[in-house]
């Protein structure tokens, strides 16, 4: 795992005077096949997401509207980064819990993900992601 908790990405800008166009792509801003893309929207005042970890996927989040703020863990340490901006990538790959607090009621978060949707890759249990972080 990289020692850096948040590691950010940009985003190419391609807009120009009709607005703004802003491009993730392979070999560009995303470093892996995609092969899964979902969005949160509409998070109601107060409610905050995540709290799991996975085993394998990686994800690139951008939010495209609005503001969220993730926090990041990998057991140890525990660092918290704002994303309102569709100019940053936010790159979370196996082995980190993350949560997602102060969703904006405008922000869409889009994910990226380089695996469908399986539940057995999911660490739902603090408890257990802090043990499987001590495995040697
Ligand atoms: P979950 O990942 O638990 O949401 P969050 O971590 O953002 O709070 O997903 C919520 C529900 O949606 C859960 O029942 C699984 C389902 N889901 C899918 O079916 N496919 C997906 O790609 C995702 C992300 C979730």
């Amino acid at each position: 795992m990289s020692d850096k908790l948040i590691q950010l990405v940009d985003i190419p800008q391609r807009g120009d005077a009709r607005g703004g166009l802003a491009v993730a792509e392979l070999g560009g801003a995303l470093p892996f096949p995609v092969r899964r893309v979902y969005w949160l929207f509409g998070t109601l005042p107060g409610v905050s997401r995540g709290f799991h970890a996975h085993k394998q996927l990686h994800q690139l989040c951008v939010c495209v509207a609005g503001s969220v703020r993730f926090t990041l863990f990998d057991g140890r340490r525990e660092e918290n980064v704002v994303l309102n901006s569709s100019a940053k990538g936010l790159l979370i790959g196996p082995g980190l819990w993350r949560e997602m607090h102060d969703f904006s009621s405008d922000c869409i978060l889009m994910v990226f993900a380089d695996a469908e949707y399986d539940e057995a890759d999911y660490i739902r249990s603090k408890e257990v992601f802090i043990a499987s972080t001590h495995v040697a």
